[in-house]
């Protein structure tokens, strides 16, 4: 615990070189504000004067429409505009502050407010994902009840004893449209509610007790998917000495890499708050991270102290270099490992450390080769991503790092190697994990520019805020050696606006050059032509849905190929196939498959997708061509598939539904069907193979009930209680075996699959009896008591052989015993409105889940499953 500042509110940070090793005790202090008060709404008759800036009307039928505003409407953009000037490259375009206190006079800012009323909430926090679900108006933002006005409110105390520091407010992401007042003071703000941001609290602290209020205003209709509500990332107050090392301060860039050497380059930026000028002492240690975060005992390179002169406020940058011999390289499993370093600086004024600042970074060459491919430390990398939504399902979008390490699990089971953070930047602790790892990143900044998709969406902001948004992302995720690309946009209006599209790429590419010249720039295209200006403006290739050819579209791949022939290529967004877990529809399509329809996948009554993996967005198609157009065209680098996951919004086909039905993973985590068809193209010498559909068709006895399979071997034998439906072996272009004429009887289902000739996996499915009773297995038996880490409960509905019962929706009702709670629940079903803290909660197609979380008490919780007519489970979780 920090004792001082924030008192026993404090957590202090453990960074990761021990205390021990460097030589004194940091004196920054990176605290988290997690202890927050909350309410919904602002207090009566002050709604307008609070506004950022006059918007359009969410159009009718969107949820929430908001009073109007009138050009007369006193904003607040002028006071929040220089919250960027830092990101603002020329010195004539930074905004002066204003005079005056806007909100100065709203109760909720005031620092003798009595908040006791309010919430007692707990940062990250995502105010909207309790719901409830709306049933009226569009599905596109999920349903919930993201768009309004909501304040948070924390307290922390200053020490009268308090030396020369400085205090920031560093937030992670709060969506949207933060204003932020200290003490009742308007300090700034910050519209775009992915950005992290950094606010200086210093000349509003005072002695005693500080007040942080920010107000959150997430307006209706702007976003196509759900995009959380409230400070749904970390908070942090950062202190320290007047000379430190500036935010997102520190570049390492790798140059002349080899297997017996590379050299390091650090470009360090130190801040001078004081008034008068300072002399900062500047030397690095770099150390090799093991997998646990530790750094090594000795440094493997030392830079020397350098002196750097700095006028009173004012910022100083220089230029280091140190050669590691024998790097070990980061890269991403199976071949190669990611292996990382930390670079610890620190800062000295006048012999006595006044700043120890460290830099996680990984030593890798990249090379995208507009012929061959991604090139990763020399070797060959195909691209097998997947684009995600930042949300986590039942939890919301309430960052939480356990929940991001399960999803980043499944996907390399899956053998995904590569996440676009679809369409935004995503939160900090996401790229430490795909660091740690090993997955590459296309780090994405934006779903659209001045053309809107939505009433509100960040067309709004683009002409104000794009350079500081764009900079912003990149000074924060630079070090990054997941991070291999920045993509400026996803399928923006602009790209086929003729020259005036190209120019503002040309633009943006500018600006991601200026700030990383190491990493090429992207654009996700759906409907640029392969002739227009607007590729020719950025470095890579990105192709949605047409690379491959749209629905009965020929491929682009090669026309984008033979018009840009210097250019890397990649599958941006591929795919968009639909699927509902455990929902088989008949007869099944063939050859390509075809848009979902009422007639073709969908089961209207119910609102699910066959997951025969045949069925797509209309403008999409089957995992299969993509496979087909990548090995057709092996100049393409790879691609990634819309999506990995389910997402919250977005519900295509069925608009009434909560959530989308593109993941090859669904919302709650459960592997689809289509999960084993992307593992057996991705982990090709992973020996697996993957029966479809469940054989429990009572109703079916006597009709055609095609088997389709999916494996990493070349052929495979059907069984159908014991007898041979005989022997397929893939054809040239064919990623899954079909037997479209077995005729269903009830018993045993098995496949043998066989690599040149060898037996290389089996897999078998037996027809289930009734339901009776359940079953709980979990993802994690022991987990920390640190109040925040998680396990995955899974449920399943098991006849009396303990086999999944594949079309049981019997109620459970979810109960823990113990120091832990439920978090919230799920299923993975699309249509489902029952809130996700429901402790009772359907299973669908057999399966549920809880999440639980520990307290922070050491224990054994004790997780229970009932349902009626069912012998109940229970599972014991060590909370450690
Ligand atoms: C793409 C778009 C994605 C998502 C997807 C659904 O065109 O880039 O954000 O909307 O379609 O298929």
């Amino acid at each position: 615990m920090v004792t001082g500042l924030l008192g026993a509110r404090a957590r202090a940070i453990a960074g990761a070189v021990p205390q021990d090793r460097s030589d004194q005790v940091s004196p920054r202090q990176r605290i988290p504000l997690e202890h927050w008060r909350f309410t919904l709404g602002d207090p009566p008759n002050v709604r307008t004067s609070l506004l950022y800036d006059i918007r359009p009307q969410a159009p009718i039928g969107d949820v929430s429409p908001e009073p109007p505003a009138t050009p007369d409407t006193p904003v607040i953009k002028p006071w929040i505009l220089p919250s960027g000037n830092a990101f603002v490259k020329d010195p004539a375009r930074r905004r002066v502050r204003p005079p005056g206190n806007p909100g100065g006079e709203v109760a909720y800012v005031a620092r003798d407010f009595d908040d006791s009323s309010w919430r007692a909430v707990t940062v990250p926090h995502d105010y909207a994902i309790e719901g409830p679900f709306a049933t009226g108006g569009g599905g596109g933002m999920g349903r919930l009840p993201s768009a309004g006005i909501a304040w948070y409110r924390t307290h922390f105390d200053i020490p009268s004893t308090r030396a020369a520091r400085s205090l920031f407010l560093d937030i992670d992401g709060a969506m949207s449209y933060s204003a932020v007042w200290l003490n009742g003071q308007l300090v700034g703000g910050w519209p775009y509610g992915y950005a992290s941001f950094r606010l200086d609290l210093s000349p509003y602290l005072k002695t005693g007790d500080n007040v942080i209020a920010v107000r959150i205003d997430n307006p209706p209709a702007s976003s196509r998917w759900y995009p959380g509500a409230g400070i749904y990332r970390h908070a942090w107050l950062t202190d320290v000495r007047d000379l430190h090392v500036g935010a997102w301060g520190t570049i390492v860039r790798t140059a002349d890499v080899s297997a017996t050497s590379a050299t390091v380059t650090m470009t360090i930026t130190v801040d001078n708050d004081a008034a008068a000028p300072a002399t900062a002492t500047l030397d690095t240690a770099i150390y090799e991270l093991d997998a646990t975060e530790r750094a090594g005992l000795r440094p493997v390179a030392t830079i020397a102290p350098t002196e750097l002169a700095i006028a009173g406020r004012a910022s100083g940058t220089i230029q280091t270099r140190a050669r590691i011999p024998g790097p070990r390289f980061w890269g991403v499993p199976p071949r190669q490992a990611p292996n990382r370093y930390v670079a610890v600086t620190t800062v000295r004024q006048r012999g006595t450390v006044v700043d120890v600042y460290e830099t996680p970074f990984g030593i890798r060459t990249t090379r995208f080769d507009a012929n061959g491919g991604f090139f990763l430390n020399g070797e060959h990398v195909k691209l097998n991503g997947v684009c995600n939504h930042h949300d986590l399902g039942a939890l919301g979008t309430a960052i939480n790092v356990r929940a991001l390490e399960r999803q980043l699990e499944l996907l390399a089971e899956m053998g995904c190697n590569a996440i676009r953070t679809s369409h935004n930047p995503p939160a900090p602790e996401l790229l430490a994990l795909t660091d740690r790892m090993g997955f590459l990143v296309m780090d994405e900044a934006f779903d659209q520019w001045a053309r809107q998709k939505t009433a509100n969406d960040y067309h709004l902001l683009y002409a104000d805020w794009h350079e500081q948004d764009l900079r912003a992302l990149i000074r924060r995720d630079r070090n990054h050696p997941s991070v291999v690309m920045w993509s400026i946009g996803n399928e923006v209006g602009e790209q086929t606006g003729g020259d005036a599209g190209a120019a503002m790429a040309a633009e943006l590419t500018a600006i991601c050059h200026d700030e990383d010249p190491t990493r090429p720039v992207i654009s996700a295209m759906n409907s640029a032509p392969a002739t227009s200006l607007f590729p020719a403006a950025i470095d890579l290739v990105g192709l949605n849905y047409q690379g491959a050819g749209l629905f009965r579209g020929s491929p682009q791949y090669p026309l984008f190929h033979q018009n840009f022939p210097g250019k890397f290529i990649v599958g941006s967004e591929t795919a968009a196939t639909l699927s509902s877990r455990g929902v088989y529809t008949f007869p099944v399509a063939d050859g390509a498959g075809t848009p979902a329809a009422a007639t073709a996948g969908e089961d209207t009554a119910t609102r699910q997708v066959s997951s025969y993996d045949l069925y797509f967005a209309p403008w999409a198609y089957a995992p299969d061509k993509e496979f087909a157009a990548q090995e057709r065209y092996p100049f393409v680098g790879g691609e990634f598939v819309w999506t990995g996951f389910d997402y919250l919004g977005e519900p295509t086909p069925f608009d009434a539904s909560r959530s989308s039905y593109y993941g090859a993973i669904d919302l709650a985590g459960f592997r689809k069907d289509r999960f084993y068809l992307y593992q057996s193209v991705w982990r090709p010498n992973q020996p697996m193979v993957h029966l479809v559909p469940h054989w429990t068709w009572p109703e079916r006895a006597g009709q055609v009930t095609p088997v389709h399979v999916y494996t990493s071997g070349t052929e495979a034998e059907l069984f159908l209680n014991g007898k041979s439906l005989g022997h397929k072996t893939k054809g040239p272009f064919e990623y899954r075996l079909r037997w479209d004429d077995v005729v269903y009887e009830p018993g045993e289902l098995r496949v043998v699959a066989y690599r040149e000739g060898r037996q290389w996996a089996t897999d078998s499915i037996a027809t289930a009896g009734d339901a009776v009773r359940l079953l709980l297995s979990a993802d994690r038996t022991t987990i920390s008591a640190d109040g925040i880490d998680l396990t995955f409960v899974t449920l399943t509905v098991a006849d009396r052989n303990g086999r999944l019962v594949p079309r049981a929706m019997n109620t459970i009702a979810f109960e823990v015993a113990g120091p832990g709670e439920i978090v919230a629940t799920d299923n993975g079903d699309p249509t489902d409105m029952t809130p996700f803290p429901a402790t009772t909660r359907h299973a669908f197609n057999g399966l549920a889940l809880a999440i639980v979380r520990g307290r922070r008490e050491v224990g054994t919780v004790t997780v229970i499953a009932r349902s009626d007519g069912l012998q109940e489970a229970r599972l014991v979780i060590r909370v450690l």
